[in-house]
This record gives structure tokens, sequence and C-alpha cells, in this order.
């Protein structure tokens, strides 16, 4: 049985529709004329973010997370550029490389197998995690993982993985995309405790009120946004998606959790950001009396 995503039908409202079809032919109309081109060099912006962990154990003190999300690639981001964004994510010198989801757009699943390459290219010692947003969920889960376990990467898809320093651990919580409900915490939780350091993984920011209120999460790492992609002094963001309207971007700070939700490398419909560049973000992990010595 195929575990595909079908397609969004648009509203019966006939406004709706004729509202929907002039957006699309405005973009088809702007991608055509005036088709950016993204050079990683000069415009992604590397955001370097201090996340002090309440449980973190000193044997991970400095731990470096290379946080990249929503590359939508065969849009704004093209294959050749998957070499230099490697690149990019391994100048960081990560110990962890996670990837945020929305590899692909729904449009272009064809592109899927030229992650394994880029899998490849990653260099980290404790590995490539991926967790699927949305838009990777129109694409079959079988090839989906059968192309990032050919790089080398892991799919956390409502997984629990352990990474141990001198007997010391730290834990990732991978969910699958909450946007299409594939999602499950609960299943997890029982095994999670709240003395331990919990790093939460998921596509979709919006739950993190949720995830906080089980007292088990100290950090939840998130993208879908693109942090609104166009956002205009006064009004900020024109546009925000389901399940990235509360939280869109940056550090937000919940009773015993943070949150931080990446911006996001690629575009969706229009190939434009305003405001808003394009992020890879270098969380470092600091334990709590070091870091309020740092301020
Ligand atoms: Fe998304």
């Amino acid at each position: 049985m195929s575990d595909r995503v079908k397609p969004l039908r648009l509203e019966n409202n006939p406004v709706r529709k004729m509202v929907g079809s002039f957006i699309n032919r405005a973009f088809t109309f702007y991608e055509k004329y005036f088709p950016g081109r993204l050079n990683i060099e000069e415009q992604v912006w590397v955001k370097d973010v201090s996340i002090t962990m309440k449980n973190l154990p000193p044997q991970f003190d400095g731990f470096r997370i290379a946080h990249v999300s929503d590359i939508h690639l065969g849009t704004w981001v093209k294959p050749f550029m998957l070499e230099r964004i490697a690149a990019l994510i391994n100048s960081l010198i990560p110990h962890l490389i996670v990837i945020g989801g929305d590899l692909v757009s729904s449009a272009t699943l064809e592109y899927l197998p030229h992650y394994e390459e880029f899998f490849r290219q990653l260099q980290a010692p404790e590995g490539v995690v991926v967790v699927r947003g949305n838009h990777d969920c129109y694409a079959e889960k079988k090839e989906f993982k059968h192309i990032v376990e050919q790089g080398g990467g892991v799919v956390l898809d409502n997984r629990l993985l352990e990474i141990s320093r001198e007997g010391q651990k730290l834990y990732l919580i991978g969910l699958d995309c909450s946007y299409y409900h594939q999602d499950d915490l609960s299943a997890l939780l029982p095994k999670l405790h709240y003395k331990n350091a919990n790093i939460l993984i998921v596509h979709e920011p919006d739950n993190a009120d949720q995830y906080a209120a089980s007292g088990k999460i100290g950090l939840q790492l998130s993208g879908h946004t693109h942090g609104g992609q166009i956002r205009l002094p006064l009004i900020g963001s024109p546009w925000l998606p389901r399940c990235g309207r509360k939280y869109s971007r940056g550090l937000y700070r919940f009773n015993r959790m943070l949150l931080y939700t990446n911006s996001g490398l690629g575009t969706s419909s229009a190939h434009l950001r305003i405001g808003c560049p394009p992020e890879v973000a270098l969380i470092r992990l600091l334990i709590q009396e070091q870091a309020a010595g740092k301020g």
C-alpha cells in the first residue's frame, strides 16, 4: 500500500479558487522572467545560536549541531548547489548535522536521488539525522528512507537516538511530519526522563507548547516557515504556512524548553526572500554555569 500523501484540493469556494489561480499565474510569470539565483557563499546567513541546556552533561558542553532545513531542491536551490551547501556545513565543523525536512517540494520529487551524494559529502562524527517535512510526504516513505540511508544518514521517524560520551548521553527524538499527522511523540515519552538532555527534532514548530508541557524536552529544532520568506517592516510576514504561524522564526523560550525555528535555505512558490535571508544555524549546546559566565 502506498504511503504517499494525496495532494490537497482547493476548497470549493469560487472566490478562493479565483484568487488562488491569480497568485499561481503571477508566480509562474515571475519565475519565468526573474529566475533568481542563489549564491550560497554570499547569501546564506550562518546563524550562531548558543543554547543553555539545564540537564546537559559536561561531556557535551560546546557540542555543535549544524541545523539545516527546507532546501526544497529543484525550486530555487538547484542540484549543482548541493556541493557548496555541503562544503558550507562541513566548514562549521559540527559534531552532528540535523536536516529538518522539506528536502524537496511536492512538485520536485524527482530531485530526491541527488541527496544520496549530498549526504555522503557531509562530515560529522555523530552523523546526519533527517526528519520528513510536509513536502517530503508526497514521496514514497520507503524511497525517501532508502536515499537518506544510502548516503549514510538516518531518518528519525518517531524514533529515539542516543549519543554517548564517556558514559553520558544526549537523546535525540525525531518526529515525522506533524502537518500530515504522521508524528507520534506519545509512544516515545515514557522512554524519556525529565532529568536527561532531550532534543526534539520536528519539521513544524507550532506544537511546541504541547511538547514543552510534557516537561521532558529541553530543546526543539524546527523549520517549515522559511522565516516567513518575506518580512516587511511593521507588518512582519504577510503569509505563514499552517503549523508555522505561532513560532515563525528564531528562538522562543517556554517554561523548561527552548525552541529554535530555522528560516531555511530554499523557497516555496516564489523564489524570493525579502528581509529573511536563507540560513544555516550552528547550534552550540552549553552547560548552565558556563553559559551564565559568558553572559
Ligand atoms: Fe514545510
